[in-house]
């Protein structure tokens, strides 16, 4: 409830307004000089302080400067007889909220308290996203210290409210889900359904029926009616993963409920309309897509009205050891392993390391070390092999060839070079020594050295 303060000498007018703002709902407070407002101040708070400008004791405006040393966050609207109105504009310069002229004019009073409680509402969400993201590093389950990624929190909590489609952009592993998620439960949908459709991983046909539903007979097999997830979403959201992968068909339809807010079911006759909030995310650079045309462009713009894009984790290095920090005492927790600290090295090669699957990885590497390490620190010796290897680039390298369509005899060749490269350097350049340590034959590590340049 807003707290309203008034102080007015005129015991009539003062009575009146109290009666009148209790009526509209406010807690009211009347005071009939600025000496028994500031004494109602000092153990009170309130939202607004209404005064009128001239009262004999304290004026309206030095009973202002008094009040705003103990509430700061008070709006002051002062009343103020019309030949005063300079008084009055003066007043709002040195930061009093609004003025009224008097007599009253009931309806302008309204409208000024209205605004202040709406200012007020706007203050405190202000209030309350500062403090959600003022030196926190995380946003719901999302980690991230880097400025990047605190714009990305603003974001969600920016795009949450409203209905906006949203697409959610960037590279395998870098959180695309977890944001969709955070941005509907953070909205008022949040009681209502999110559905999740990955769209890479239906056939073309059933992605179709998927997501907009059929009806009896409206192929060999529809046996009954289903409701597509466009209609199970209702009121809530829809998440549409990987939507670089849907065919022209689907794009089509996906274009037409985003355009008008309706669907038709396979076989159907007649529109359902849907009020489904649309999240979509890929890892495809949709452009190239575009270019192609293998995307619609008409359908391209429609998706990405907001499009929050998440950097790799490579480009924002400075969010790792948070992620780390979170990850171990995550898997620590689930292995039933004590506190776990981290050995110094393993956070300097994560810091090298380029991360190709991004949080993902880095988090399948965290558990991967404390499943199997015993002690009580993570260790190098503990990371997987690619990511131990340190070359942040030969490792690149590494999973380029493997995607590329390289023989199976030069990707063995290259992963040999790596390991190869590896244990030299760990033996500090001594070959020998590597040799040794891979339990190979000095002979065969020279011809080895001479086959790759090393
Ligand atoms: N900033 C982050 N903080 C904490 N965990 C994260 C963060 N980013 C990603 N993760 C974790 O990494 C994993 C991958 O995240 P997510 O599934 O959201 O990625 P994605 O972008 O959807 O990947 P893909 O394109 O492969 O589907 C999840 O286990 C998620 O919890
Ligand atoms: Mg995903």
């Amino acid at each position: 409830m807003i707290r309203v303060l008034i102080a007015e000498d005129d015991r009539n007018t003062l009575t009146g307004l109290v009666e009148i703002l209790r009526q509209e709902g406010f807690e009211v407070v009347g005071a009939e000089s600025g000496e028994e407002a500031l004494q109602v101040l000092a153990y009170r708070q309130f939202d607004i302080l209404l005064t009128d400008l001239r009262m004999p004791d304290m004026g309206g405006m030095e009973l202002y400067e008094k009040a705003k040393i103990q509430a700061p966050q008070m709006k002051t609207i002062i009343m103020t007889a019309f030949n005063s109105v300079k008084d009055a504009v003066e007043a709002m310069k040195g930061g009093v909220y609004e003025y009224l002229t008097k007599p009253l004019d009931l309806d302008e009073l309204f409208i000024i308290l209205k605004k202040a409680v709406a200012d007020f509402e706007l203050e405190r969400e202000n209030e309350e996203l500062k403090h959600r993201l003022q030196g926190v590093y995380r946003f719901e389950n999302i980690i991230g210290t880097s400025k990047v990624m605190q714009d990305v929190f603003h974001a969600i909590i920016k795009v949450a409210k409203s209905d906006s489609t949203i697409l959610v952009r960037g590279e395998s592993g870098t959180g695309k889900e977890l944001v969709a998620r955070a941005i509907h439960y953070n909205s008022p949908r949040m009681k209502n359904s999110l559905i999740e459709v990955s769209c890479a991983s239906f056939p073309e046909s059933l992605l179709e029926s998927e997501l907009f539903g059929y009806e009896k007979g409206a192929f060999t097999g529809a046996a009954g009616r289903k409701v597509g997830r466009f209609e199970l979403a209702d009121n809530g959201t829809i998440f549409l993963d990987e939507i670089g992968e849907i065919s022209g068909n689907v794009q089509t339809k996906l274009l037409r409920v985003l355009q008008e807010r309706e669907i038709t079911r396979l076989g159907g006759t007649s529109a359902i309309n849907v009020n489904t909030r649309v999240i979509a995310a890929t890892n495809r650079n949709l452009e190239e897509a575009l270019d192609d045309g293998r995307f619609r462009e008409d359908l391209y713009y429609r998706l990405n009205v907001i499009p929050i894009t998440l950097p790799p984790l490579r480009d924002r290095k400075e969010d790792i050891p948070l992620l780390l920090d979170h990850f171990i005492r995550k898997y620590a927790k689930s292995n039933n392993r004590g506190p776990l600290t981290i050995h110094e090295d393993v956070l300097n090669i994560c810091l090298e390391y380029h991360w190709p699957g991004n949080v993902r990885e880095l988090e399948n590497a965290m558990e991967n070390a404390i499943v199997l390490g015993d002690g009580d620190k993570v260790l190098p010796e503990h990371l997987p092999v690619f990511i131990k290897m340190r070359k942040s680039d030969a490792a690149g390298d590494m999973g380029m060839i493997l995607n590329a369509g390289a023989s199976f005899r030069e990707k063995l060749d290259f992963a040999e070079k790596l390991i190869l490269e590896d244990a030299i350097r760990n033996a500090n350049g001594n070959k020998s020594e590597a040799a040794k340590n891979l339990d190979i034959s000095v002979r065969n590590m020279r011809y080895k050295i001479s086959k790759y340049n090393l």
